[in-house]
Parts: structure tokens; C-alpha cells; sequence
């Protein structure tokens, strides 16, 4: 069934597991992450961001979901925006049979991102639908050795309580290292562990999310590159350490990139491989297969929601 995060963030923070939130687009995207969840048994977070919903359509992706529901008997699946940036959008979503939305205020002065999740949350809670906000900067820092500048980027403990009490929000998302993209670390992969200790420990039985989660896997990397890519130097954020913060409050782990990769990976190696075939079903279907494999590897090592339904 279609279902909010409610219960699927309370097992999850409770068995110190993380459900997947995987970025969809299309048909495909969608039938491999749902192949997945199937065969693992897990419950699963199917999100879409304002471009997704530009590309393909809302209508179109809610009957590509409704199908996804169809062909999964008794799955838990929650339909997701992903990083909305307004009121109006969220409206939409909630309106047009999303069942959670992200309202993502963070680059506003801490008061103006509570007053807009809250007008979030209060519009989002009278329809049963559950909301998600971020607080603190995600975006790539050069130098976050450098204490001063984790204080400044990073999500204040104190501020999370606050935010969290003010809005009512149902989760959320904590600024602590990661980033979107496959170019997250220029060195050795860094997470504040510390602050997430802190802020988990600050917001007993309450739901962390992690953005920026893709590990930018090198199988894939490495094969976009051997077939014609040109993606040097990408690294994402190491599975030991989703997993431990798995384990510290975070019940719901971001994943695009790695999408994208095992997808376009695929891709190329079948068009490189096969310079003859144009009949795109013979792409794609590999392609859905990758990306299958790649969801079923996260749930069962590494966010741990095998078997969780
Ligand atoms: O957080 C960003 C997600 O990876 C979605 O990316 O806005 O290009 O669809 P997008
Ligand atoms: P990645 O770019 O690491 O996959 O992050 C995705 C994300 O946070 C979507 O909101
Ligand atoms: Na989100
Ligand atoms: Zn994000």
C-alpha cells in the first residue's frame, strides 16, 4: 500500500536500521528500485524532486507508482518530494497524492525556515501526509577539518531541538559532511559523527535524514569510464559509514547518484558492446536490471531493511 513514513521510521529507529529513499524519473528507475524492495522484502521511499516532476510529469509518475503499488501485493511504499523549495509545490504534491514532502528552507535565516516548514507541516498534517525539512548547509565543503567552518555549515544541536518543537516537522535532515553528487570528498571521506551523536542524543525516538548518500560506487565509476565516460575523480560517502549512521538516529538514506551511475553504466556498456542494436528495450532492460542489483546490495548491507515488512 501507499503509506507515510510514520511507521516504516519507527521500526527502522527502533531495529537502528535506515529505509532507502531512491530518486525516481521513470518507468524503469521506478520497476527496479520496487524489484528490489520486492525481493528484499523491504519497505521502500520513492522520491521526486521538482525536476523529476518537470521531466516527467506528475500525472505520470503517480500512475507509474499506482502501478509500482499493483504489482507489489502488500509493500510499503511512500511516495516523497524530494527537496521542495516553496510552499505552493508542497501544496501540489500533498494535493496531487503525495503521501510525505521535504520542504527544504535550509538556505533561508533559521526563523524564516521555521515559519515556512510550519506553514508546511500544518497544511501537510491536516491531510495525513508527513513532512521532512533540512537545517544546516549540505552544500560541498572544502575545508570542514576546520572547526569554525563545520559550526557555520554544519547542524547546530541545539537549533535541530528548537527547530524540531517549533515546527512539528516529522523528520529531519542534518547537514553533518555529506553532499549531492558524485564529487563529495576531495581527500579522505569525512562525516561529523560527533555532531550527529549530539544531535540524536538531543531528539530521543526522532527520525535523522541523510542527503548526499550515495557511495558512488567505483564498480560503476569505473565502468562509465572504461566505456567512454568521463567522470575522474568521483567519490561518495563509504557504506561502513551509512551503515553506522544507520545506527544513530537516521532512519532514511538519500541515494541518486548511485542511480544514475549503475544506470548510465549499464547503458554504455551495452550501446559500446552492441554498436548494431537500436531498439532501446535492449539497453534499458539491463539498465533497470543494474540498477535492481545496485538497490538490492543497499538494503541488505547496507541500510539493513531486508526482510523489515
Ligand atoms: O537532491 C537532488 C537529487 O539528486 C535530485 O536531483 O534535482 O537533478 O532531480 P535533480
Ligand atoms: P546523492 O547525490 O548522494 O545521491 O544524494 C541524493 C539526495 O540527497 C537526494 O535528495
Ligand atoms: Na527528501
Ligand atoms: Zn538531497
Amino acid at each position: 500500500p501507499l503509506v507515510t513514513t510514520k511507521e516504516m521510521f519507527k521500526k527502522a529507529y527502533e531495529g537502528k536500521y535506515a529505509i532507502g529513499a531512491f530518486n525516481v524519473n521513470n518507468m524503469e528507475i521506478i520497476q527496479g528500485i520496487t524489484d528490489a524492495a520486492k525481493e528484499e522484502q523491504s519497505p521502500v521511499i520513492l522520491q521526486v524532486s521538482a525536476g523529476a516532476r518537470k521531466y516527467a510529469k506528475h500525472i505520470y509518475l503517480i500512475k507509474l507508482v499506482e502501478a509500482a503499488l499493483a504489482d507489489s501485493d502488500d509493500l510499503p511504499i511512500c511516495l516523497h518530494l524530494d527537496h521542495g523549495d516553496s510552499y505552493e509545490l508542497c501544496k501540489d504534491c500533498i494535493d496531487g497524492g503525495f503521501t510525505s514532502v521535504m520542504i527544504d528552507g535550509s538556505k533561508y535565516p533559521f526563523e524564516e525556515n521555521i515559519a515556512l516548514t510550519k506553514k508546511v507541516v500544518d497544511y501537510a498534517h491536516n491531510r495525513g501526509v508527513v513532512v521532512e525539512a533540512e537545517l544546516g548547509k549540505l552544500a560541498g565543503i572544502e575545508d570542514a577539518v576546520n572547526v569554525d567552518v563545520r559550526d557555520a555549515t554544519f547542524t547546530d544541536p541545539d537549533q535541530a531541538v528548537e527547530f524540531v518543537e517549533r515546527t512539528g516537522v516529522d523528520s529531519l535532515a542534518v547537514a553533518i559532511g555529506t553532499s549531492h553528487g558524485a564529487y563529495k570528498f576531495k581527500g579522505t571521506p569525512y562525516l561529523d559523527f560527533e555532531r550527529l551523536e549530539k544531535i540524536s542524543n538531543m531528539l530521543p525516538d526522532y527520525p535523522l535524514v541523510l542527503h548526499g548518500a550515495s557511495t558512488v560506487m567505483p564498480e560503476f565509476v569505473k565502468k562509465c569510464n572504461e566505456f567512454g565516460g568521463q567522470i575522474p575523480g568521483a567519490q561518495g560517502v563509504p557504506e561502513d559509514m551509512l551503515f553506522r549512521a544507520g545506527k544513530m538516529g537516521v532512519c532514511k538514506i538519500n541515494i541518486d547518484t548511485d542511480l544514475r551511475l549503475a544506470m548510465t553504466a549499464s547503458i554504455r556498456e551495452q550501446l559500446i558492446n552492441d554498436p548494431s542494436n537500436f531498439d532501446p528495450r535492449k539497453y534499458l532492460g539491463p539498465a533497470r536490471t543494474a540498477i535492481k542489483g545496485m538497490v538490492q546490495h543497499k538494503m541488505r548491507d547496507v541500510l539493513n531493511c531486508s526482510h523489515k515488512i
